[in-house]
């Protein structure tokens, strides 16, 4: 296991610090508030701000900008060497993610608030753009922005004594970081506008039902072993569809059906195109495991 991050609160930015191990052109910093780390082609990327349960500061919303478009630029230009396959968000400590930093949005102007809405959106789309599934491990509190942030993920996977809610309401607030907009696609409009007007927490079972979390664990090593090995089952696959499922499933969110299959046809077409499709129908047919060349 390569371990590429450390918490180090004398960082300031992640130009100015020495580089970390590399993982194809992939090179990380050491990040002030993020924790990386590969194995088995599957980054794991760690909120680790304990001390103020990993709420999302300017701070962090910097780092996962750069460690996500670190992680695309590989993705995009190693020509199917695809060194990982699949990217795990998780938290330090007792929590997933508490939110947006409250004490920072104390002295924030309404267009600082903006800002920093409109940046933090900026990190959900990466997520959403970036060709391989991300699985949120959600260990403890996910709430407002934390849940927000596990909603933008492919998959939520929680612990059983984790927590989810939008409690924006009870601080004068709004969501700010996509649960307007998400939130009601994963569990519907009715209960989405319940836990919105209310700041209602749901329990981890709660959240199952409701179709927010896919799978439940009884320990947090249980509930990062699961995420681990969905992404190894990811990884036997065809790179290229993959990518393709995922594009296609961003694609058309909220489209008319008509409108989504059209970008469906799009994709089959795109997939006859590729040498993954090549060698995986060449493979069946010769009942070998394929070799995904990954393109
Ligand atoms: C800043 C936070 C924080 C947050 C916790 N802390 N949440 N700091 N921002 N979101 C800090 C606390 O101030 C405290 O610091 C330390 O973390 C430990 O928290 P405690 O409250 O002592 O822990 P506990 O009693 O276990 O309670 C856990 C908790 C509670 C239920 C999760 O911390 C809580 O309600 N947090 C706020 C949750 C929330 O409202 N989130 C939504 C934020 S708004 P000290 O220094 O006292 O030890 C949001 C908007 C998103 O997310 C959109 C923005 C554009």
């Amino acid at each position: 296991m390569l371990s590429f991050g450390v918490t180090d609160s004398k960082v300031s930015s992640p130009s100015d610090i020495s580089p970390g191990a590399t993982l194809g052109r992939m090179q990380f910093p050491v990040y002030a508030t993020l924790l990386t780390d590969i194995r088995d082609t599957v980054l794991t990327i760690t909120v680790n701000r304990p001390d103020a349960l990993n709420a999302l500061s300017s701070r962090v919303i910097e780092d996962l900008e750069h460690c996500l478009a670190a992680v695309s630029e590989v993705l995009t230009n190693d020509d199917g060497a695809w060194p990982v396959r699949g990217v795990i968000i998780t938290g330090a400590g007792k929590a997933f993610v508490a939110g947006a930093d409250i004490r920072e949005m104390t002295a924030m102007s309404p267009d600082e608030a903006h800002a920093y809405s409109s940046r933090m959106h900026g990190v959900t789309l990466a997520i959403e753009q970036l060709p391989v599934p991300v699985i949120a491990a959600v260990n403890g509190f996910a709430l407002g922005g934390g849940c927000e942030l596990a909603m933008a993920c492919d998959l939520i996977y929680a612990v059983s004594t984790a927590s989810f809610g939008q409690p924006e309401v009870s601080l004068g607030l709004v969501p700010g970081f996509g649960g307007s907009v998400r939130l009601p696609r994963y569990v519907g409009q009715g209960l989405a506008r319940e836990l919105l007007f209310t700041g209602r927490r749901l329990n981890a079972e709660e959240a199952q039902r409701a179709g927010l979390v896919t799978a439940l664990f009884d320990t947090v090593e249980e509930l990062l072993d699961g995420a681990h090995s969905t992404v190894v089952l990811v990884g036997r696959q065809s790179p290229a569809a993959v990518a393709l499922v995922k594009q296609t499933l961003s694609a058309t969110q909220g489209m008319t059906t008509a409108d989504g299959l059209a970008v469906e046809a799009e994709s089959f077409r795109a997939a006859f195109a590729t040498e993954d499709k090549v060698e995986g129908t060449r493979a069946f047919l010769a009942k070998e495991r394929p070799n995904f060349p990954g393109r």
